[in-house]
Parts: C-alpha cells; sequence; structure tokens
C-alpha cells in the first residue's frame, strides 16, 4: 500500500478533495449547488456548460463578480471534477434563480 492518489477513486466517486471544494461554492450555491438565493444552481448543470462558464470567468470572456476568483484558483483538473461532481447532484428544488430562466419562461409554480 503506498501513498493514497487521486486514480485510488473509482470512476463516480468523489475524491475528499474535491467535496471540499464543492463544499466551498456551498456558501453562494447551496447544499450540492442546490441554491436557493439568487445565485445559478450547480446541481444536474451540464457538464460543458459549467467547463464552458469556468473557463470564461477565468479568463475573463465572462465578466463576473464573485466568480473569477473562484475560478483562478482552480486547475483545470479541478474544475473537471467538479464539473462532474456538480452534474451528478440531483436537484432538489424546482424552481429556478430569476437570472437562470430562460427569456419568456416562468417557474412551474408561478
Ligand atoms: C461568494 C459567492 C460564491 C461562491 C463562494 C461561489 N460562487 Fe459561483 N457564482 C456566484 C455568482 C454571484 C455567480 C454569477 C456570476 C458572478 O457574478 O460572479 C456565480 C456563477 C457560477 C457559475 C455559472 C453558472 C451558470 O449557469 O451560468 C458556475 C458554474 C459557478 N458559479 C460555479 C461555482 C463553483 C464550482 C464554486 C466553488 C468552487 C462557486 N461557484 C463558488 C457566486 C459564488
Amino acid at each position: 500500500m503506498g501513498v493514497a492518489s487521486w486514480s485510488a477513486f473509482a470512476e463516480g466517486e468523489t475524491s475528499p478533495h474535491i467535496q471540499v471544494l464543492a463544499a466551498s461554492c456551498a456558501a453562494c450555491h447551496g447544499t450540492n449547488g442546490n441554491s436557493v438565493g439568487g445565485t445559478s444552481v450547480l446541481a444536474g448543470l451540464d457538464k460543458s456548460h459549467f467547463i464552458l462558464q469556468m473557463m470564461a470567468f477565468r479568463t475573463g470572456t465572462r465578466s463576473s463578480t464573485v466568480m473569477h476568483r473562484h475560478a483562478k484558483g482552480l486547475t483545470v483538473d479541478e474544475i473537471n471534477a467538479l464539473a462532474d461532481y456538480f452534474a451528478e447532484q440531483p436537484r432538489q428544488i424546482n424552481t429556478f434563480p430569476p437570472s437562470q430562466l430562460k427569456e419568456g419562461t416562468k417557474n412551474a409554480d408561478e
């Protein structure tokens, strides 16, 4: 038995390192990405959408209030792992923050 490496985690399992990173997002994006405030719901978010947004925050292509700082603090591997993690989280709410509603659509309960 050697020192634990990231590869010790089987497909579909989240490493403790990624769990800690994901928990740091919870302050704004809710538990497991189920935001109840005004921020985007990350739970069940399409993986490529997630990665594209994070890369856009990093490079400044997408302007942001806080996310550029978070995105710049993460490696590409971490962003990929977080994209996997959040894509796998079940959505526990069925209302979206107004900013995430497509133009002309409403939440089901409105
Ligand atoms: C301090 C609050 C805060 C924290 C902590 C935070 N976010 Fe965000 N996040 C935001 C805000 C606000 C936005 C909207 C863009 C902006 O203004 O920065 C956003 C947007 C996003 C988006 C774009 C969603 C979309 O569909 O457009 C993603 C992806 C995202 N955050 C991921 C993360 C991840 C991953 C973490 C943890 C590493 C994290 N956020 C931590 C506040 C936060």
